[in-house]
């Protein structure tokens, strides 16, 4: 008698196996193989006999219609998804419990139903009055969403495909949808997928554009299988530190439009608020004249944004030195200390270093490398840079200061923001525009920046108590001091 096909399947990852062990041989986490009924393949004897129907191949020269966007009315949302949700799409929003998803959704759907088009907001998390206290707390109470609190996709989709076909669909979350055709738990990785399928198969039959919810592991990646980022038309992360009120929106895949935008919104006790302008939010609380902060140009998507990094060197007691790193690439700060070492003479084998990005953002310019190897030589040397300086440029593992993209932006928000100096590497000097309004220093080498910080500083422990103290005080994150001024 044929046996019924089960296999085990890693919650993790997704990787079936056709036995139960320990580990995910594929992912290497512990207990995370659940039986769950196979997927009924068809057999082979039914499968080989069709012959396939022929197609037309195109050129790739052609007309192509622009995407039809649905513009959400929230700017910053908007920024991030390319301009507004595209008919047909499927787009899956990932993140921590608590970051604000189901706000950030709320919000979007009802201005979306208040601009006159028909939005469903399903909730298989929440009762519907857990929805509706969150909408009263955001005053959007009176917004036409039709809401419901369901889990079964075969319903959902049976309700939906009446009437009128809705603009927008959010489904709150992914994970706890289950359908039919499976016999797994929801929640699995087998039911997640063949919900989320079959989700995607109504936006792109109907036109309507869904959002899933989807929950993240304690490492940040979006629980159950990845396959559903390979199925989905984009993937938007919602991220954040509990402890602060900025979040950000960063796209991670996106067919339709830029990855490397982000949102910028504050969680205030009236919902997100959108933030236009992130680098008076991520400067809003310098901490001015204390040694181991620079401000760094960035660019993010099409927009600069000014950061502070924020660097503490300190001695170590440990065989082998700390090197914490919050907002920035680990790989990256062990190659800018080790150009430090190698071509600089800044010893830093003796101390920690511990490395923050003010405001929650993360970094991935190579750009930030000038601006971190300043904050790294101003904690070490114990001296303040300018604080109406900004620097950026990439670092090259000969120690040069490389030139970098996006010159004149940079600059202009810089002076916009009262700045007054820029240091910046040699080569994109000519770019800068001549009405600039900021004086430039440009660095054709790490060397001489590091010279120049450190003719001002005393190093740390050189003479008595009193930069301990001011080392000691260093020791507390800017961002949790407030200085007036
Ligand atoms: P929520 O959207 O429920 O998070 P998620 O769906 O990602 O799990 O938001 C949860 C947090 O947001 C909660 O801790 C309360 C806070 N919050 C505010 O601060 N202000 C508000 O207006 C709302 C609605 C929530
Ligand atoms: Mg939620």
């Amino acid at each position: 008698m044929a046996k019924a096909s089960s296999s085990f399947v890693c919650q993790n990852c997704g990787a079936a196996f056709n036995r139960w062990q320990g580990k995910c041989e594929a992912c290497g986490e512990w207990n995370t193989l659940v039986e769950e009924a196979g997927d009924n393949a068809v057999p082979v004897s039914i499968r080989a006999k069709r012959r396939g129907r022929t197609f037309k191949l195109e050129s790739l020269a052609g007309k192509s219609n622009d995407a039809p966007r649905l513009p959400s009315g929230m700017a910053e949302l908007d920024r991030v998804t390319g301009g507004g949700f595209v008919r047909g799409s499927v787009l899956l929003v990932g993140g921590d419990p608590g970051i604000g998803k189901s706000t950030l959704l709320t919000q979007a759907t009802s201005l979306m139903a208040k601009a006159g088009h028909r939005t469903v907001y399903i909730s298989g998390e929440e009762a519907i009055a857990q929805v509706r206290l969150r909408a009263e707390r955001l005053g959007l109470a009176a917004a036409p969403v039709e809401l419901a609190a369901e889990t079964s996709v075969e319903d959902i989709i049976a309700t939906l495909s009446e009437g009128a076909t809705p603009k927008l669909i959010v489904i709150d979350s992914i994970q706890t949808m289950w359908t039919d055709t499976v016999e797994s738990a929801p929640g699995t990785v087998t039911q997640v997928r063949a919900s989320a399928q079959a989700l995607i198969r109504f936006a792109k039959k109907t036109g309507a554009a869904i959002i899933l919810v989807g929950h993240v592991t304690k490492d940040g990646q979006i629980a159950g299988p990845r396959v559903v980022e390979h199925m989905v038309d984009a993937v938007l992360s919602f991220e954040g530190e509990g402890s602060q009120q900025f979040r950000i929106l960063r796209s991670v895949k996106n067919r339709f439009g830029p990855t490397d935008e982000i949102g910028v919104f504050e969680m205030t006790g009236l919902g997100l608020r959108e933030v236009g302008n992130p680098s008076e939010l991520f400067l809003s609380e310098r901490d001015l004249g204390s040694p181991g902060t620079a401000v760094f140009a960035g660019i993010e998507g099409t927009r600069p944004v000014l950061v502070e990094l924020q660097a503490l060197v300190a001695p170590s007691t440990l065989g082998t030195p700390r090197r914490a790193v919050v907002g920035w690439d680990s790989a990256r700060l062990s190659m800018v200390l080790a150009v430090l070492e190698a071509h600089c003479g800044v010893k830093l084998s003796g101390y920690d270093v511990y490395f923050n990005v003010a405001g929650g953002l993360r970094i991935n310019e190579p750009a930030a490398d000038l601006a971190a190897a300043a904050a790294l030589v101003s904690s070490l040397a114990n001296a303040p840079l300018p604080t109406d300086a900004v620097y950026f440029g990439e670092i090259s593992l000969s120690g040069a200061v490389r030139p970098v993209a996006q010159t004149p932006a940079r600059l202009k928000e810089a002076a916009k923001l009262g700045f007054a100096r820029a240091v910046l590497p040699e080569q994109t000097r000519g770019d800068a525009p001549a009405d600039a309004g900021l004086a430039l220093q440009s660095v054709g080498g790490l060397s001489s920046l590091v010279a120049d910080i450190a003719a001002r500083g005393t190093r740390r422990g050189d003479d008595d108590g009193a930069p301990r103290a001011k080392a000691a005080s260093n020791a507390t994150p800017a961002r949790f001091r407030r200085q007036e001024g």
